[in-house]
């Protein structure tokens, strides 16, 4: 049984996160979409909020993911789940240097758990939770990128 941990801000989720989801969700037994709370970052939307939206879209139509919210060191966090896989998204080249530093640090850390890179559709191949937040900030669509719920809080939050 392959446990997978895909951890991430999510604020907000967007389809590309989506995409990657249900990729894993096809791919290993059972996925924990793990929101990370990082100090260093000030989100959009507040915990509660990203997990509600999770629990909204992601729960009802798939079945063996898991939601949670952890804090601190990835590894320490897999290997209390009893997880052997990170799963994360990768886009362009840009996302390469930074989730390689970070791959290999975390088996430094703990070899025992692999990183696993997934692709998503290369329509999603240029959206991030960062732009969508930009865009929507200067009143800009940002339908068909995030799910209708995610769009109609970003309008609520910006008005
Ligand atoms: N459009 C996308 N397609 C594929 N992967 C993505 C996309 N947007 C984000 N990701 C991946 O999802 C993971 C979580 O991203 P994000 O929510 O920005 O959290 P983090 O703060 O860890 O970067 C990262 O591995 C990121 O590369
Ligand atoms: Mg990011």
């Amino acid at each position: 049984m392959t446990r997978a941990i895909y951890p991430g801000s999510f604020d907000p989720l967007t389809n590309g996160h989506l995409d990657v989801i249900e990729r894993s969700a096809r791919l290993f037994d059972e996925v924990i979409v793990a929101i990370l709370t990082n100090p260093q970052k000030e989100p959009l939307f507040s915990v509660d909020e990203r997990m509600d939206v999770l629990r909204r879209i992601v729960q009802p139509r798939l079945k063996n993911v898991r939601l949670d919210v952890f804090h601190g060191l990835l590894v320490d966090y897999a290997k209390k789940l009893q997880a052997q896989v990170i799963v994360r998204g990768i886009r362009a080249v840009s996302d390469y240097e930074y989730e390689f530093q970070m791959a290999l640090m975390n088996r430094r850390l703990n070899p025992d758990i692999e990183t696993v890179f997934m692709m998503p559709s290369e329509s999603y191949s240029f959206l991030s939770s960062r732009l969508v937040k930009e865009v929507a900030q200067l009143g800009g669509s940002v339908k068909g990128l995030v799910p209708d719920l995610v769009e109609e809080l970003l309008s609520k939050k910006l008005k």
